[in-house]
């Protein structure tokens, strides 16, 4: 079987190379006792209501801190879904618990109660430099994550695998090989002796006093260390995609490779941007992704084409995208704005507020590139339409809004997303079309789902 594909899997097995849009305690009482190799999880400080945070500017970020609810509330919020998740661990597999400074204190003490203390594996200190500068206390610069084993001893650990290699200088000074390996040789460093050279020391067999010296072999890495410096992704990393708590895939590949072996099934039930998903497929593994929000699940799935040349449907799936309007119209707006523009394969703006009456462009694909009269510079690669979306029914002055959008922005046609349409709304875009030239095409959220459904039901 290609490496990435997905398998058939029978009654008893659980499925793999899935993501499951929802709360994740739903979805991890349905996943039988036992079945996980590998657990990773970065849930949010706040509850379950991070979701609203992605793509988010100011006044989101302000909500978010707002909400910060206490420790109390966060710990109630997460031992049902660790009590999952310890059920369906296997007696050898791991368990990544990553958080910070705003709760690492409180979790500690909840995963030994729920994990047992003798599992305890390591704190992990993640250190990093980036991002902004506290004047006032230490700058708080790592974050910390906890590994437990399931079964203290019966664990995977590839101790190998968890090495660091050693930098090219240092290698460079284990110029000589023997039966044993390379080594370099080190002088006991007795006083007036001249036994240690790093350069061009000739094998201590040769020395002038020999049995002041000694081979020290090279070992096959550096000691594997709980603590890592790796930096933060900046915004000219390639594999940063703009979400605000995507962890780098290094971090990810490190737990993988050193905590289970190909083919194992690794689960990540918080999983965001789906790093950990990227990483556990580059490294032969199967994977489980899980997150609430149907952006994230959207973004994930996208990462998983572009970066590992995954089809969807074919190599993975998503399953529990919301389907009724009653669903959709429990999501935050952002959330339903992005929902909407993804369904008609548009890109959402990543300015969620002030967005000037345009929430997202359509591209279209039959671009010309050469340039013709009249056109501006960029030819018809500036081509894209302007889509606005609307959580509830539109009336005339949503259309009136739009338009001046439109217009603002040198756009002769546009799409528009509602719950419905009043008569006035309707009557304005086909007046628009006639007099101005303008073009709006009004979709329903029910026109979207049934094209969604309708394709899905052709994969
Ligand atoms: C800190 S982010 C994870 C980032 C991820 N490690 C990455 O590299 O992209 C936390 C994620 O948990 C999700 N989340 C919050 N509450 C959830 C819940 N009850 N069930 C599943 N996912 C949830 C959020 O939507 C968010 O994407």
């Amino acid at each position: 079987m290609e490496p990435g594909r997905r398998k058939a899997f029978f009654a008893g097995e659980v499925e793999t190379s899935v993501i499951y849009c929802g709360d994740c305690l739903n979805k991890l009482q349905k996943l039988p006792d036992g079945c996980i190799d590998l657990i990773y999880i970065d849930p949010p400080f706040n509850s379950n209501r991070n979701y609203e945070l992605f793509w988010g500017d100011t006044r989101e970020r302000r909500a978010f801190e707002d909400r910060f609810g206490d420790a109390e509330h966060y710990i109630n919020w997460m031992r049902p879904c660790l009590i999952q998740l310890y059920r369906t661990m296997k007696a050898t597999s791991s368990f990544y618990y990553h958080c910070d400074w705003h709760a690492s204190h409180y979790v500690k003490v909840l995963l030994d109660l729920l994990m047992g203390f003798d599992n305890f594996l390591s704190e992990i200190v993640w250190c990093y430099r980036e991002r902004g500068i506290a004047k006032r206390w230490w700058n708080r610069k790592h974050d910390t994550i906890f590994a437990y084993a399931k079964k203290l001893g019966k664990h995977t650990f590839n101790y190998r695998e968890a090495m660091e290699s050693y930098s090219d200088d240092y290698l460079k000074k284990f110029k000589y090989v023997d039966e044993k390996g390379r080594y370099m040789i080190r002088g006991k460093g007795v006083k007036g002796s001249p036994v240690y050279k790093a350069d061009g020391l000739a094998p201590d067999a040769e020395l002038k006093y020999p049995g002041l010296t000694y081979r020290q072999y090279l070992n096959s890495g550096i000691l594997p260390l709980d603590w890592w410096i790796i930096p933060l992704l900046n915004k000219a990393a390639s594999e940063r995609l703009g979400y605000p708590t995507q962890k780098p895939l290094i971090l990810l590949e490190k737990i993988i490779s050193a905590s289970s072996n190909s083919n194992d099934i690794v689960l990540d039930a918080f999983c965001g941007c789906g790093t950990t998903l990227v990483a556990a497929h580059k490294l032969g593994r199967r994977w489980i992704g899980m997150d609430i929000s149907p952006t994230a699940c959207r973004v994930m799935a996208k990462r998983l084409k572009e970066t590992c040349n995954l089809k969807e449907g074919r190599d993975f799936i998503v399953r529990d995208m919301p389907k009724t309007i009653e669903e959709l119209l429990k999501y935050p707006p952002f959330e339903f704005q992005n929902w909407a523009i993804n369904a008609l394969g548009g890109v959402p703006s990543a300015r969620k507020v002030a967005d000037y009456g345009i929430d997202g462009y359509l591209y279209p694909s039959d671009v010309e590139i050469s340039k013709k009269e009249g056109e501006n510079l960029f030819g018809q690669i500036d081509r894209r339409f302007p889509v606005q979306v609307k959580q509830h029914p539109a009336g005339r002055p949503d259309i009136d809004k739009f338009e001046t959008a439109m217009r603002r922005d040198r756009r002769d046609k546009g799409f528009f997303v509602a719950i419905s349409y009043s008569d006035q709304a309707l009557r304005e875009i086909e007046r628009v079309q006639r007099e101005e030239c303008l073009t709006i095409i009004p979709f329903t959220v029910q026109q979207i789902i049934d094209e969604e459904t309708k394709s899905e039901g052709g994969m």
